[in-house]
C-alpha cells in the first residue's frame, strides 16, 4: 500500500462502516481500503488563493472525494473568498483561515490531517514552500514553474529524495486535446525518430504587470531585470514529454537570446501618462526571449518567450518533427504530416486524425474538461494530482520540475554571457 498504511487503513474501513468479519479484520480493512481508494477523501489545503489559486479551487472542488479543511493567503480578502467558495460548494462549515504574516502558511502544514497541500503563489515563492511541505511529509502540487534558480531545482530534489515525500508540479499545458493527443501517437510510432520540437509561450499580459495606481504587481517585478525565459514550462513542457525527456533522453546545453525591451514601456506611457512613474521604469526583460536546446540523443527544442508584445490571446503554439511525419500548430491551427498515410505533400487538419489518435483521457472524460479552463487543461491537471496523492507516483514529478524549470536561469545566464552555451543538469544524477 502506499500512502494508507495498515493502521490508518484499518481506522478508515472502521470510520467507514465497512462489515469486518472477526476473524482477519486488518487484512480486509485494508482489502477494503484498497479496492475503495478511490472513494476515499483527500483532505487538501490551499496556499495562495489569487486569480490561479481560486480558478484550480474551483476544479477541486467538482471532485466529490476532496476535502479542504485549511486555506492560507495574506491576503485576508482572497482567503475569505476562498472559504466562502467552499463552505458554499460543501454546504459546511469554512475551511480554517491561515492569513497571520508570509509564514503562516508552517502552521497550515503543521496540521495532521492533510494528505496534501497545492500551492498556487507567486513564482518565486514555490521551491521554499514545497520544501518546506516535504519536510512537513505533505504531498504537494505547486503551480508553475516550480524553482526560480538552479540552486532552488537541486533543493527540491533533494528534499524529495530525503523526505521520501511526492510533488506534483500542475503543468496543465501538458493536458490539452492537441497535446495529449500528438502524445498518444508519438507513444504509437507514428512520427518516427524525433528529430525536433518547439514550445513557446507567447501570450500578452502587460496590464496584469500593473496595479490600478500604477505600482508593479510581481508579474511587473518579473520583467524589471534581463531574467530570460521567465515562464519556461509551459512551452517546453510539452515538448521534453513527447521526447522522452528524463527517461529515454536528456537535456544538454541550452543557447539563448533576446530582443530589446518596448512594448511594456510603450504601454505604461499610453496607460498612465509619459511623465508618470509607470512609464519612468525601466523594464529591461527583451519583448522576446528564445533559446535553442540540444539533447543528449541529438534533438533540438525551440523554446520562445513573449508576453509583452501586443497579440490576441491563444495557447502557446508548439511543433514537432520526427522521421516519419510532423505536427504544427500555429494560431489555432493544427496541421499534420504522416509520410505513407497523408497524400504527398499536403498538410491534413489535426482532427483528421482524432478518432484515430485521440488520447483516453479525452475520449473518455473530454466534455467533462472542456468546461474548464486552459483547453480544458486544468481538469486533467488536478485529476491527475489527485491520482498521485493517492498513488504517491507523480504525474510530473520533481525530476521534470527541475529539469524543465531550470530553463529559465540558465537562459538568463546565456544571455548575460553573450549567448554562452550553458549545461543542463541531469537531476537524477545524485543531488549535491
Ligand atoms: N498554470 C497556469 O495556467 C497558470 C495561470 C495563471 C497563473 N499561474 C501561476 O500561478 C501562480 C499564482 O498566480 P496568480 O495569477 O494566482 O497570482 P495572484 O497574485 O493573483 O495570486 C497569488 C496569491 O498568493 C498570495 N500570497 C503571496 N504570498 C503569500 C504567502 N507568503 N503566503 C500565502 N499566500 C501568499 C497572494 O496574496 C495572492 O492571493 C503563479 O506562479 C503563476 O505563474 C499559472
Amino acid at each position: 500500500m502506499n500512502e494508507l498504511s495498515r493502521r490508518d487503513a484499518f481506522k478508515w474501513a472502521i470510520s467507514s462502516g465497512v462489515a469486518l468479519a472477526m476473524s482477519g479484520a486488518v487484512g480486509q480493512a485494508v482489502k477494503a481500503a484498497e479496492t475503495s481508494k478511490d472513494s476515499k477523501k483527500l483532505r487538501i489545503g490551499f496556499i495562495g488563493v489569487g486569480g490561479r489559486g481560486t480558478e484550480l479551487l474551483k476544479v477541486t472542488l467538482a471532485f466529490p472525494e476532496v476535502d479542504i479543511p485549511a486555506i492560507c493567503d495574506i491576503n485576508e480578502d482572497h482567503l475569505n473568498k476562498a472559504q466562502d467558495l467552499v463552505a458554499k460548494a460543501r454546504g459546511g462549515a469554512k475551511p480554517e483561515g491561515y492569513s497571520k504574516d508570509a509564514h503562516d502558511y508552517r502552521r497550515l502544514l503543521s496540521r495532521d490531517d492533510l494528505d496534501a497541500v497545492l500551492i498556487a503563489t507567486p513564482q518565486e515563492l514555490h521551491a521554499e514552500m514545497v520544501v518546506d511541505a516535504m519536510k512537513a511529509k505533505k504531498f504537494a502540487g505547486s503551480e508553475v514553474p516550480a524553482c526560480e534558480t538552479v540552486d532552488e531545482c537541486w533543493k527540491l530534489v533533494k528534499a524529495h529524495e530525503e523526505t521520501k515525500t511526492g510533488y506534483m508540479m500542475l503543468e496543465n499545458y501538458l493536458y490539452s486535446q492537441p497535446v495529449m493527443m500528438v502524445q498518444n501517437m508519438v507513444d504509437q510510432g507514428v512520427f518516427g525518430d524525433l528529430t525536433y520540437g518547439t514550445g513557446s509561450y507567447i501570450h500578452e499580459i502587460r496590464k496584469m504587470r500593473f496595479e490600478k495606481d500604477g505600482s508593479l504587481t510581481w508579474r511587473g517585478e518579473n520583467i524589471l531585470h534581463n531574467r530570460g525565459i521567465v515562464y519556461p514550462t509551459h512551452a517546453i513542457g510539452p515538448v521534453c514529454r513527447w521526447m522522452g525527456i528524463n527517461k529515454t533522453d536528456w537535456l544538454d546545453t541550452l543557447v539563448a537570446m533576446d530582443t530589446k525591451a518596448v512594448s511594456t514601456h510603450k504601454y505604461a506611457v499610453e496607460k498612465f501618462g509619459a511623465d508618470s512613474n509607470p512609464a519612468k521604469v525601466n523594464f529591461e526583460n527583451g519583448d522576446n526571449n528564445q533559446c535553442l536546446v540540444r539533447t543528449k540523443g541529438g534533438r533540438l527544442i525551440e523554446v520562445r518567450y513573449d508576453t509583452s508584445s501586443p497579440r490576441p490571446p491563444g495557447m502557446g503554439e508548439y511543433s514537432l518533427q520526427g522521421s516519419q511525419g510532423c505536427f504544427l500548430s500555429c494560431f489555432g491551427e493544427r496541421k499534420i504530416y504522416i509520410e505513407g498515410q497523408s497524400k504527398p505533400e499536403k498538410w491534413q487538419d489535426m482532427d483528421e486524425y482524432k478518432e484515430k489518435y485521440n488520447h483516453p483521457y479525452w475520449a473518455q472524460r473530454g466534455e467533462e474538461a472542456a468546461k474548464r479552463g486552459h483547453g480544458g487543461g486544468d481538469y486533467f491537471v488536478i485529476s491527475d494530482f489527485l491520482d498521485s496523492i493517492r498513488t504517491g507516483k507523480s504525474a510530473i514529478d520533481v525530476y521534470d520540475a527541475a529539469t524543465w524549470s531550470c530553463i529559465r536561469p540558465l537562459s538568463e545566464e546565456s544571455i548575460r554571457g553573450g549567448s554562452k552555451p550553458m549545461k543542463i543538469p541531469n537531476f537524477k544524477e545524485k543531488a549535491t
